[in-house]
């Protein structure tokens, strides 16, 4: 195996308590591993070289929230939103539709495309959900193509009551035949606990009958209102609760003192005109803050975890060390895969050669230059993608 060191390294953020973010840096790879981190001065000889002439190395971001497969477009529906019509979650019905017509080869090209998007920008561990089929059919279809193209697939047939169906026997399909069929494409279940989509009953019926067919479950939880979502993730230990828009006290502290990763995603509460999470004080209380994109074609529509980032760090009171941990390390907890051999999120020999070189000294740069591309190269499993 060749094993490739890059020097030169302005500023490296590792993730690692001891090591932290260091300069004049250097990093080996061998496969698809990290093999060493350290000092430029000390770093052994490699097969390749590589020198990045002072730029920012960190890990490549983690996206641990999107639902990419879909077909259909919503402009219209965002252009109404930004002249004042509130979302509402009746607007994933549209994409619905337009996903259970696309072909298989549809579905999978845009997915692609899509997944592309991501990686040009140092994305380098994705998950995505199903959810805009809602069927038995189209949600196992939406989980094999899924998987053919992203690190891990969450369940949501719980995304939306179908239109003309009766919520109870809804129910009663997503927690027993539709899960069924998808659990051996999945490793996840997520559940849109909201009003208007489903209640904390429905939900923690469908999380429980999840958990029993050996899912990892996660929470869409109060983004358009205060509600139970937060306290059901928390009592049922979820991964994460995604959103944590609309927070009271009692969610905080309830996430403070708990496992369960609050996932916040600024690009879609910009987008739907809601007000952004209260980082600071999820992360004064003590809970593990990841942000992502929620990509998706109404409410956000965006792959851009640099967007996030910045946002984070512009408007939510987050430092830039907050924001690009929670956006790699913060998302690789969401997914528990930040630990052991190939970890995502992290520097450190064993961990996934995943990672991401700035046309910047620092990744203070994310926030000091807001919108401008600042992706000079990404290598994901060793592999150079950009
Ligand atoms: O995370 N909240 C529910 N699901 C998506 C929205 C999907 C859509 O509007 O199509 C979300 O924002």
């Amino acid at each position: 195996m060749t094993a490739t060191v890059i020097t030169g390294i302005g500023e490296l953020t590792t993730n690692e308590s001891e090591l932290g973010t260091f300069g004049d840096a250097a990093l080996v790879f061998e496969g698809d591993r990290i093999v060493w981190v350290g000092p430029s001065g000390n770093a052994p000889d490699a097969d390749e070289h590589l020198d990045v002439e002072g730029r920012a190395v960190l890990p490549g971001w983690v996206d641990s929230h999107t639902h990419l497969v879909f077909a259909g477009d919503r402009t219209a529906e965002f252009a109404d939103r930004m002249a004042g019509r509130p979302y509402h979650a009746g607007g994933i019905a549209v994409t619905v539709n337009a996903t259970r017509q696309a072909t298989d080869d549809e579905l999978a090209r845009n997915l692609r495309r899509h997944v592309r998007e991501a990686a040009a920008q140092g994305t380098t561990c994705l998950e995505t959900k199903t959810g805009y089929g809602l069927t038995v059919a189209d949600e196992l279809r939406a989980a094999k193509i899924a998987a053919d193209y992203v690190d891990e697939v969450t369940f949501l047939g719980a995304h939306l009551v179908p239109p003309g169906a009766d919520a109870t026997d809804y129910v009663d399909l997503v927690s027993g035949e539709m899960l069924d069929a998808v659990a051996d494409h999945v490793g996840w279940c997520d559940v849109f606990c909201e009003e208007g989509a489903f209640d904390a009953d429905q939900s923690r019926r469908v999380l429980t009958e999840a958990r029993r067919r050996g899912l990892g479950l996660r929470v869409h939880g109060n983004q358009l209102g205060p509600g139970p979502g937060v306290g059901l993730a928390v009592e049922l230990d979820a991964a994460s609760v995604d959103h944590c828009t609309h927070l009271e006290r009692s969610d905080i502290d309830a996430l403070g003192g708990s496992g369960t990763v609050a996932t916040l995603l600024p690009a879609c509460d910009l987008s739907t005109r809601q007000p952004l999470p209260d980082a600071r004080a999820l992360l004064d209380a003590g809970a593990t803050v990841a942000l992502a994109s929620n990509c998706n074609p109404g409410s956000s529509y965006t792959s851009s975890m640099a967007f996030c980032v910045t946002t984070a760090v512009l408007q939510m009171r987050m430092s830039v060390d907050e924001a690009v941990r929670a956006a790699t390390w913060g998302g690789a907890r969401a997914l528990r895969r930040d630990s052991g051999d190939g970890a995502v999120g992290v520097l450190r020999p064993g961990a996934r050669a995943d990672f991401q070189v700035l046309d910047a000294p620092s990744a203070t740069w994310l926030a000091y230059r807001p919108g401008v591309p600042l992706t000079h190269a990404v290598w994901r499993k060793g592999d150079r993608v950009r």
